[in-house]
């Protein structure tokens, strides 16, 4: 998020400085190096360091005399799963300590509960700068709602944005930044107090959660019905602009570095309010018991799952992304593991990012044909279109037995019916002819 709303900003021809603790990182970008694969971030890295008005650093000292400051650092989730305020609040204090200038701005764009820019932020951001928020320094939570693998995109077309603040100064300054930076037409502005921008960002993402994990449910229901396809049910549903068709692609279950750490967040904060939160919980059992319900696909395709060897496909939490947090692909393994299958995985972009997560636990194909070759039983848990490119002989040729469980309904259901022991989520038993 860091980086690219950087990137971003730069495009547009601010003076841009990029700050992080992590040197490596620094040295990385002002090498032209991006930290993260992402689409859009090279090109625009390159073209940032090259108008010269971009620099990165790791000293906070570098701040001083910036108008705004964007605070992206990451609020990682607790055992409790509450979320850790550490980085947020040491940025802070660092931040404080340095700027300097005509009503500097703070915008906090981590995601973080109700009432931690005003109860926590605040108190830090006035101590250290020895300033007053509204008076002579900016406070503003400003919530993002990038997608990974479209960051960029979404950083240029936001849907909203989200602005709340405890004085009108400091939101007229984000305004203000934020209708320069868009020109005509500005995107819809929710302009609000520091706790409902809060708690808009962990609503959002909560109830995009909740229509996963509710055609999720459908699509089992849908499989215990002779003909049923969840992707009908979605299609057919998603037409009701009520609902809306997005978000409604059954799958093994969501992950990623957001959905499940901000429900989690937002239940154990519900739960400190003692405040309703059933629907809450619902939604993350559905979502875990998702990923052994895949698991589940593998044993009853195999009759037994002991010993043999099931190949998985994608382990990025999504296409077009090489980060695994939290990815579904690590819980069907673990299961798979329990089962006693040798698993074997590929990804084409998060191998790295997998190894440091599954160790020698499993083995590593260097392509998916090195992956698939000589398995039992192949499971597909990314929808990189690298794998819906072939047909079921390259699967009969290369497996040993060839089941395909397919958790992402990637493949062509028409094509790979019958050809071979294909598997879709969601899908019910044919209608016998
Ligand atoms: C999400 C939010 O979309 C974004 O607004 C927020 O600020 C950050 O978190 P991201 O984590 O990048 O973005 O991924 P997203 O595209 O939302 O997908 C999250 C997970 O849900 C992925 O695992 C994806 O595969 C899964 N998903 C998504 C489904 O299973 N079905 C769908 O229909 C949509």
């Amino acid at each position: 998020m860091g980086l690219c709303t950087a990137l971003c900003l730069a495009s547009k021809g601010f003076d841009l400085l990029g700050v992080d603790i992590d040197k490596k990182k620094v040295d990385s970008l002002r090498g032209g190096k991006p930290t993260i694969y992402e689409k859009g971030v090279k090109p625009y890295l390159s073209q940032a360091l090259s108008r010269g008005k971009t620099r990165f650093s790791d000293k906070f000292e570098v701040l001083a005399g910036c108008d705004l400051i964007f605070v992206t650092v990451g609020t990682p989730s607790l055992p409790s799963g509450g979320i850790d305020l550490s980085m947020v609040l040491s940025a802070t204090r660092s931040i404080a300590k340095v700027i300097s200038g005509d009503f500097p701005t703070v915008v906090i764009r981590s995601t973080v509960i109700p009432g931690t820019s005003a109860g926590r932020v605040r108190p830090i951001l006035e101590r250290y700068s020895k300033r007053r928020v509204g008076k002579d320094v900016g406070l503003c939570c400003n919530p993002e709602f990038l997608r990974e693998g479209q960051a960029i995109e979404d950083t240029l077309h936001p849907h909203k944005i989200v602005i709340g603040a405890g004085d009108r100064r400091s939101t007229r300054r984000l305004v203000s930044f934020y209708e320069s930076f868009y020109g005509r037409p500005v995107p819809p502005f929710i302009l609000t107090d520091y706790s409902n921008a809060e708690m808009i960002k962990y609503s959002n993402n909560a109830f995009l959660s909740l229509k996963i994990g509710y055609i999720n449910t459908i699509a089992r229901i849908c499989e215990k019905i002779e003909g049923g396809d969840v992707g009908i049910i979605a299609k057919g549903i998603g037409l009701d602009q009520r609902i809306g068709s997005s978000f409604l692609e059954a799958g093994p279950g969501f992950g990623g570095s957001c959905f499940p750490k901000d429900l989690d967040a937002l239940i154990a904060f519900a739960r400190t309010l003692t405040a309703e939160h059933r629907i809450l919980r619902a939604i993350k059992e559905l979502n875990e018991d998702q990923a052994s319900h895949v698991a589940m696909m593998v044993r009853d395709a195999l009759g037994a799952v002991r010993g043999k060897t099931v190949s998985v496909l994608g382990l990025a939490f999504k296409a077009g992304t090489d980060d695994v947090r939290d990815a579904a692909s690590l819980r069907v393994i673990k299961h798979l593991l329990r089962m006693g299958a040798r698993v074997k995985v590929y990804d084409p972009k998060a191998m790295s990012n997998a190894r440091l997560f599954l160790g020698d636990k499993v083995g590593y194909g260097e392509s998916m044909r090195e992956c698939i070759r000589g398995a039992e039983a192949c499971v597909l848990m990314t929808e990189w279109r690298e794998f819906s490119r072939h047909k079921p002989d390259y699967f009969s040729r290369l497996m040993k037995r060839p089941v395909i469980v397919d958790a992402r309904r990637l493949l062509n259901t028409g094509e790979f019916l019958g050809k071979v022991e294909y598997h879709r989520l969601g899908l019910g038993k044919a209608h016998p002819t």
